[in-house]
C-alpha cells in the first residue's frame, strides 16, 4: 500500500491552501432580511447580509474609504451602507451613493459568490463556482426541513476531522460499536466522493439477528463529502434513513469550526410535522452517539498517515481525491 503521509500531501490536512468549494459561512436562520453580519472565513473578514430581495451577499468586510467594518453598517435596499460615512454598495458591490458629494467616485466591494441550502449560507472562495453546493444524495431532489445545531470547534484540521466518518476500526476502537464494516468508494466526481458499508447486518454485527430484518441489503452507513470540507452522513434501518450533514471550516490556527445539521425530507400536514419534529430528535441523538469519543482524539493528534494499512482504504481513498482538486490559498483564495 502507498504511504500518503501529510508530509507529501499539497491540499490535505494542508494549513496554507484547501481545497477550493462551498464553506458554510453563517446559518439561514440568524440571517433575517435585512440583518449584517461579520465572519471570519478561510483566512479573510467577510461582511455578510440579506437585502429586502430575500438574497443573501458576501463581501470583503472592510469599507473602501477608510477600512471600517461593514458589519457595523446596514442594510439598505438590496446592498449596504457603511456606518462610519454612510457610503452605500448597492447588490453588486458598487458604490452608488455618498451622502456628501454630488457623484460617487469609482469604488466597489470585492464580492463573493453565496449559496443557501440546507439551512446554511455558503461562500465561494474565488469569483465563480464552478459547482453545486453540498447535497444529502438521498435527498437531493427533495425539501427538506433541517436543524442546525450550535458552532462546535475542534483543535484538528476539518480534513482529520471527516476522515473519523469512514475509518473502520475506530468504530470499534473509539466508539465499541460491535461491527465490522467495509466502506466501498464511489468517487461521483471531482469535487464529491461517496464511502457505502457493504457488509449485511449478519456480517457486520453481534446483534444481526436483531437487526436482520430491518434491511434489505447491508448495514446502511454511507457518508458523501463534497469539497473536502463537508461531508452527509447517512444511517438506519430501510424505514427511517437518519442524515446528518457536517460542514466544516478551516480557522487561522488551522483547527476547525463547525455545524452539525439534521436534515430530514419534509412531510406535509400535521401528523407528517409531528414526524419530522420526531425524525429531527432521533438524528439528534444518532449524531451525538457518533460524535461521542472522538473529541478525545481531535484534542491532541498531530496527524501523520505514516503506516496506513488495509483497513485504512477509503481514507486513502480520501486523501487521493482531495488531493486531486482545485485548490487555493488560504486567505487569499487565489489559485494555489
Ligand atoms: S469608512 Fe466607510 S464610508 Fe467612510
Ligand atoms: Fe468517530
Amino acid at each position: 500500500m502507498t504511504i500518503v503521509s501529510t508530509k507529501h500531501t499539497k491540499t490535505f490536512a494542508q494549513r496554507d491552501q484547501l481545497v477550493q468549494g462551498w464553506t458554510w459561512a453563517v446559518t439561514s436562520k440568524e440571517l433575517g432580511r435585512g440583518q449584517v453580519k461579520g465572519v471570519r472565513l478561510l483566512g479573510r473578514d467577510l461582511v455578510i447580509w440579506r437585502g429586502e430581495d430575500g438574497v443573501a451577499r458576501a463581501a470583503d468586510a472592510h469599507c473602501p474609504h477608510m477600512g471600517a467594518h461593514l458589519k457595523e453598517g446596514r442594510v439598505d435596499g438590496n446592498g449596504i451602507r457603511c456606518f462610519f460615512h454612510d457610503w452605500r454598495f448597492d447588490a453588486e458591490g458598487h458604490l452608488d451613493d455618498v451622502p456628501c458629494l454630488d457623484r460617487a467616485p469609482e469604488a466597489k466591494l470585492k464580492m463573493w459568490p453565496v449559496a443557501e441550502t440546507l439551512g446554511l449560507v455558503w461562500v465561494w472562495p474565488g469569483d465563480e463556482p464552478t459547482r453545486k453546493p453540498p447535497y444529502v444524495p438521498e435527498l437531493e431532489d427533495d425539501e427538506c426541513d433541517v436543524h442546525v445545531l450550535p458552532t462546535f470547534t475542534e483543535r484538528c484540521h476539518p480534513n482529520v476531522m471527516l476522515i473519523n466518518a469512514i475509518d473502520e476500526h475506530h468504530f470499534n476502537s473509539v466508539h465499541s460499536l460491535p461491527v465490522d464494516l467495509y466502506m466501498s468508494t464511489d468517487v461521483v466526481d471531482d469535487t464529491t466522493i461517496e464511502f457505502a458499508n457493504t457488509t449485511s447486518p449478519k456480517e457486520a454485527h453481534r446483534f444481526a439477528r436483531v437487526l436482520q430484518p430491518f434491511y434489505s441489503g447491508p448495514l446502511t452507513y454511507k457518508m458523501c463529502y463534497h469539497h473536502g470540507n463537508t461531508g452527509a452522513v447517512t444511517v438506519g434501518p430501510d424505514l427511517a434513513h437518519f442524515h446528518i450533514l457536517f460542514a466544516l471550516r478551516m480557522t487561522d490556527d488551522g483547527g476547525t469550526e463547525g455545524r452539525r445539521v439534521l436534515v430530514t425530507r419534509r412531510r406535509k400536514g400535521l401528523r407528517g410535522k409531528l414526524l419530522t419534529k420526531a425524525m429531527l430528535a432521533l438524528t439528534n441523538v444518532v449524531g451525538d452517539y457518533f460524535a461521542d469519543g472522538d473529541s478525545q482524539v481531535f484534542e491532541s493528534i498531530r496527524f501523520d498517515f505514516a503506516v496506513p494499512t488495509k483497513a485504512d482504504h477509503a481514507i486513502i481513498d480520501f486523501v487521493r481525491h482531495v488531493e486531486a482538486q482545485p485548490a487555493v490559498r488560504f486567505g487569499e483564495w487565489t489559485a494555489a
